[in-house]
């Protein structure tokens, strides 16, 4: 079972709330490698890219001013199962349902400012890092803990 990478940002209102501290420490405590990070601000046309998915929606325009009002944190984490392991630990889209214990449950209260996204499938994975990091830019290097983290097995 070979590890799968997958795309994470977090979204304006971590910044604005001093929260990237609180998140990379759930996401690296879960035992996930860091193979990238980027810092930028979103323009309206790369936002729109990025969700397209929702054009039309009545949320759609309010999500793209949201999510160009401040920079993101754009990260490739790796791991087993790296794909539903993240999604899980983010919980529900609206902060107020999300359960206890994930990061929009713990720390937030709202739907549009729900502080990570994260891909939702293996293939949006691959499309969104492609879309927001370089080949060069996604680093490779042995990491020590790897065979702390996974078994040998998990990692063939
Ligand atoms: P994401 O794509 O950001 O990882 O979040 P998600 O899969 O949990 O949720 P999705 O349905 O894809 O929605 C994308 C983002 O749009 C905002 N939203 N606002 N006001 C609303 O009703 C509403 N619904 C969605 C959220 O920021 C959501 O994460
Ligand atoms: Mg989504």
């Amino acid at each position: 079972m070979a590890l799968e990478k997958t795309f994470v940002m977090l979204k304006p209102d971590a910044l604005q709330r001093g929260l990237y501290g609180e998140i990379i420490s759930r996401l690296e405590a879960k035992g996930l490698k860091f193979r990238a990070a980027k810092m930028f601000r979103f323009t309206p046309q790369l936002c729109r890219e990025h969700y397209a998915h929702h054009a039309g929606k009545p949320f759609f325009p309010k999500l793209v001013e949201f999510m160009c009002s401040a920079p993101v944190l754009a990260l490739v984490l790796e791991g087993k199962d790296a794909v539903n392991q993240v999604r899980a630990m983010c919980g529900a889209t609206d902060c107020g349902k999300a359960a206890p214990g994930t990061i929009r449950g713990d720390l937030g209260l709202s739907v549009q400012s729900n502080l990570i996204h994260a891909s939702d499938s293996r293939e949006t994975a691959e499309a969104e890092i492609a879309r927001f990091f370089t080949k060069e830019e996604v680093t490779g290097y042995p990491r020590q803990a790897e065979k702390s983290v996974h078994s040998e097995d998990e990692l063939k």
